[in-house]
């Protein structure tokens, strides 16, 4: 006898029948397709609006399960894994010969995760094989960190949406790459270059898109971004564009530190006072700027957040949204 949640077990029987679920994860939702069924994967796709080039992750439920979707796995996968496993790392591995070559974008390697959601690990062990699953939101947009907002990203391009709350990180999986001879992170994320350097006794620098030959296109200069502008500032040419919008009689929408100034009334938009812990600031982030950008305000100005570690993936998020300088 199945006796696993019935939402579950109808998310399971759609991905067998090659449609799309949207599904939970402690980072973001993503959206979901059988990762050996190529239709299915052309479903994602066309319901992202993301070009075929950028490769998707397999999101599986248990570590031995890596060698069906990997090759050549060298111990360092294994020491991260034990560690990290599951929750918002990414490893990229040289891909098996059976993942299909739509999932990878055509290249020889392939991304594995195994998140940290209970509702989707559940999931996955009922579908009982790898999900590929992007952000379920639409090319070039803010990450959904909701049901709500997955529906307002993707409305009827996704055949039923898992629910199972806010995610908890808020930001997307640090991505590691191990297949070729020195370990480098493509993406920044919860789980910082501290943490892999102190597991695998070694300096794993991060490596700009610039730099990369490898395409990872969550690396794109204009990526996770609001319809409105959004301006990120440091505290004192913040003050001084507020002051200038306002003289402009314009309504601004504003991220700080600060507290919101008394002289800034209702009239003048909105303010939002920014948490000081980066953890709390992650978890909120995505859906503060959709907030934002829903809001009243002619642009968005955000505080840039201290240039230190613990801040950097929010930093590289922020950066991706706001309008070239
Ligand atoms: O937290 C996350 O990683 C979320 C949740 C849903 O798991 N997923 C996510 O997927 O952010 P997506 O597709 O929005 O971003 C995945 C990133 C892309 O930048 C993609 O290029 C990169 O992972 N990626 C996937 N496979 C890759 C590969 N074989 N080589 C290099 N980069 C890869
Ligand atoms: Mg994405």
């Amino acid at each position: 006898m199945n006796n696993r949640h019935p939402d579950i077990q109808h998310a399971a029987a759609l991905l067998r029948q090659g449609k799309l679920v949207a599904i939970p994860s402690e980072t973001v939702y993503g959206l979901a397709a059988d990762a050996k069924n190529i239709h299915a994967i052309a479903k994602i796709y066309a319901a992202k609006g993301r070009p075929s080039t950028n490769p998707l992750i397999i999101h599986l439920s248990n570590v031995s399960a890596i060698t069906d979707w990997a090759i050549n796995i060298p111990k360092a996968a294994y020491q991260l894994a034990e560690r990290f496993w599951p929750g918002p790392l990414t490893l990229i591995l040289p891909k098996h010969p059976s993942v299909p070559d739509c999932v990878t974008g055509n290249q020889n390697t392939v991304g594995l995760r195994i998140p940290n959601h209970p509702v989707t690990l559940s999931l996955l062990e009922e579908f009982n094989g790898g999900l590929a699953a992007p952000s379920a939101n639409r090319f070039g947009r803010i990450s959904p960190t909701t049901t709500a907002h997955v529906r307002e990203e993707l409305k009827d391009a996704v055949d039923y949406i898992l629910e199972g709350g806010p995610c908890s990180v808020g930001i997307e999986s640090t991505i590691v790459s191990l297949a070729s001879e020195s370990p480098v992170i493509l993406r920044l994320g919860a789980i910082q270059a501290c943490d892999i350097e102190a597991i695998l006794g070694k300096k794993v620098p991060f490596q700009s898109k610039e730099k990369s030959e490898i395409i990872v296109p969550g690396t794109n200069s204009i990526h996770y971004a609001p319809e409105k502008h959004l301006y990120l500032l440091d505290k004192h040419m913040l003050t001084e564009r507020l002051a200038k919008s306002l003289a402009q009689k314009k309504q601004v929408s504003v991220l700080s530190f600060s507290e919101k100034p008394l002289l800034f009334g209702e009239q003048h938009g909105d303010w939002i006072q920014a948490d000081p812990s980066p953890i709390a600031y992650a978890t909120k982030l995505y859906a503060t700027l959709r907030m934002l950008d829903n809001s009243k305000g002619d642009c968005i100005l955000v505080e840039i957040p201290p240039n230190s570690t613990d801040w950097f993936a929010i930093r590289d998020r922020l950066q991706r949204a706001a309008c070239p300088k």
